[in-house]
């Protein structure tokens, strides 16, 4: 698959040599907080898990989200990942996840464009009808930042998520092909 260019960042494949940043960010407290990941992730776990991922079918692949290197025109900055999982063709349906790692990124628009872009090569590319996604309710910025990319409330899971020695709701959230164009063509006509 080529990489999905937006206007500020791009979707590319994972390389091994990315594996290094992806430790790093799934050790972070503070990028982990709202992930439905609870324990470390070691080197041997993180290597094991990329070569599963390389396993499974080209879409459901992690994809690495670059941004354009601010000094230096022409070369990219990993800051995150995103992808499709839990594909589920007959009703032509998957779940997006998203992880900005550097959090020096975080609210400056970029998880916003990524998800749109994914959006994008889902409805048109993969031909998908409806995209989903589950978020913690105290992940007010996760929520907006859904909000913003077109996703709409749908429900909760209550008290399904217990952290910090509470339970927290699950929220669920998603964005059908029609309401993606919409207000693509809305976008367009401002
Ligand atoms: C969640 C995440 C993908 C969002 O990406 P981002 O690039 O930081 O988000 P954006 O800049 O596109 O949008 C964030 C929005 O939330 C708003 N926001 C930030 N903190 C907020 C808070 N506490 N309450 C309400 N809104 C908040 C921002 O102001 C911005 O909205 P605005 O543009 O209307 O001002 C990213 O922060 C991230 O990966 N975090 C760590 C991992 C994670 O939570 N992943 C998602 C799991 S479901």
């Amino acid at each position: 698959m080529p990489h999905l260019i937006g206007t500020r960042i791009r979707l590319r494949a994972a390389e091994k040599t990315d594996i290094d940043s992806f430790i790093n960010w799934i050790n972070d407290p503070d990028v982990t907080e709202n992930l439905m990941l609870v324990s470390p992730m070691s080197r041997i776990e993180e290597e094991r898990w990329y070569e599963n991922m390389l396993q499974r079918p080209p879409h459901e692949h992690v994809l690495v989200i670059d941004i354009k290197d601010r000094d230096h025109p022409g070369e990219w900055h990993a800051i995150g990942t995103c992808q499709f999982i839990q594909f589920d063709w007959r009703n032509r349906s998957a779940e997006l996840g998203i992880m900005i790692g550097e959090k020096s990124f975080w609210n400056q628009g970029y998880g916003t464009e990524s998800m749109l872009l994914l959006l994008e090569h889902g409805f048109n590319t993969l031909n998908l009808h409806r995209v989903w996604l589950q978020v913690y309710a105290k992940n007010k910025r996760g929520i907006r930042a859904y909000e913003k990319a077109g996703f709409f409330y749908e429900g909760k899971f209550r008290q399904a998520h217990f952290q910090h020695g509470q339970y927290y709701d699950v929220h669920l959230m998603s964005v059908l092909k029609d309401e993606w164009q919409n207000a693509n063509s809305v976008n367009q006509q401002k």
